[in-house]
């Protein structure tokens, strides 16, 4: 554990994964010096962690844990974290926690807090597959009995967390963050053509994201959906998380990945400049279905569920199998003249860009043991 002191940094912001440092990075920025950012040193490479605090600005993490590194399981890696966060936190006590999402860092977060008597506030509450083999589900699930504030990015989402028997008032509809962060992180249009030219990304190609276990854990499924981005037909820029890497090298799919263009995981404007300029994106990955409706993309979610039916519902992603429907599903994406003018003019289901501020008025009431701002979701 390495750290500076705290001072009067009184809201301690748990993150240790990419989506949780671009997500909570404009909350962070509010909170100015409010924010104690603790790192639970679950994403350890620069390219998934120190790249997105330097593209959002932040200042280097108050406190950072190595308690996460390791060939763990998810219970080692969840309980070396809760008992590093504790202490932590004993030692020294935020008077709120926020933690945002679904990952181990996200539950270990919302449990410290909670075991230590810190009132826990959960950015992108409310979230459910119903797939139970998802450990992010059962993170949403426990994360969801812990959190005294539940800030829902949808009215889906509130009523999912209603049906649980959440009380409405620790309920609120605030939007995703991603919305801001994303039209925070989006490059000027000139900027983004020389980061275009710079890939090489000129003509038409196809994005494609690849991490979850589901896709990455099993040799059959990984192949089927390499086989099918290798026949799309279109080039295929792929930024390869670490996890699918491993797996594709242990699976002795390597070769397939040469068919691919293949590159390392990017910083967050270079990813938004690809995916805007690409025809199609491929993903199994929850930011990028939230992404794709501010960026008005249409994509393709290689996963059997999904916790965010809103941008199905809107039109921008469509759930596919790897194989032969995610090839049948690209080509007829690929081959639909109006696609791209429909998503144009649809609006994103996850918020206006008003999120961060309506969930830093939320952070800081209960911080200071104010009443909580906003309206209470009807039942
Ligand atoms: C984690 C989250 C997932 C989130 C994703 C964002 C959980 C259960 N999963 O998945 O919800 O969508 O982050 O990207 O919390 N590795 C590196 N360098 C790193 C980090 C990881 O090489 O900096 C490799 C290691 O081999 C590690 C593997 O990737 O074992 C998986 O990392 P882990 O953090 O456990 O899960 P992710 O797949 O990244
Ligand atoms: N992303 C990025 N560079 C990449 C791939 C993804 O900046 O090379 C961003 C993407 O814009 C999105 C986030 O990472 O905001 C999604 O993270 P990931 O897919 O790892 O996790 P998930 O959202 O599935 O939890």
């Amino acid at each position: 554990m390495s750290g500076i002191p705290s001072g009067g940094r009184d809201v301690a912001v748990v993150l240790g994964t990419r989506p949780e440092i671009i997500k909570l990075a404009p909350l962070i920025r509010l909170l100015g010096e409010r924010a104690r950012i603790v790192h639970t040193g679950q994403h350890y490479d620069s390219s998934l962690s120190g790249t997105f605090f330097a593209n959002f600005g932040l200042p280097r993490p108050h406190l950072l844990l190595d308690g996460a590194t390791g060939p763990w399981g998810r219970g080692d890696q969840i309980g070396s974290l809760t008992s590093e966060l504790a202490r932590a936190f004993v030692a020294d006590p935020p008077r709120a926690v926020v933690v945002q999402g679904d990952t181990n860092s996200t539950s270990a977060g919302a449990q410290a807090a909670h075991y230590c008597g810190i009132p826990v506030v959960h950015v992108e509450a409310g979230l459910r597959s119903g797939d139970r083999a998802m450990p992010e589900e059962i993170n949403r699930l426990v994360v969801g009995v812990l959190a005294d504030v539940h800030c829902a990015a949808t009215d889906r989402a509130a009523a999912n967390l209603l049906a649980t028997g959440t009380a409405p008032e620790r309920i609120r509809v605030t939007g995703n963050t991603v919305v801001e962060a994303t039209l925070m992180s989006l490059p000027a249009p000139g900027e983004r053509d020389r980061i275009a030219r710079e890939h090489g990304a000129h003509g038409p190609f196809v994005l494609a994201t690849v991490h979850r276990p589901e896709n990455t854990d099993g040799a059959e499924r990984l192949r089927a959906l390499l086989t099918a981005l290798a026949g799309i037909g279109e080039r295929v820029v792929m930024p390869l998380h670490p996890r699918t890497r491993a797996k594709a090298k242990q699976f002795g799919l390597d070769g397939l990945l040469d068919r691919l263009d293949v590159i390392e995981p990017v910083d967050h404007p270079t990813f938004l400049t690809l995916a805007d300029r690409a025809r199609l994106l491929v993903s199994d990955s929850g930011g990028v279905q939230e992404e794709a409706t501010v960026l008005k993309k249409p994509l393709l979610v290689v996963r059997t569920s999904t916790e965010r039916p809103e941008a199905v519902a809107a039109g921008f992603s469509r759930l596919v199998e790897p194989g032969r429907p995610l090839l049948d599903a690209a080509r007829a994406a690929l081959d639909d003249p109006d696609l791209h003018a429909r998503l144009a003019g649809t609006a994103s289901p996850y918020g206006d860009g008003s999120a961060s501020r309506q969930i830093h008025a939320l952070a800081t009431a209960l911080a200071d043991r104010a009443p909580l701002p906003g309206a209470v979701p009807v039942r």
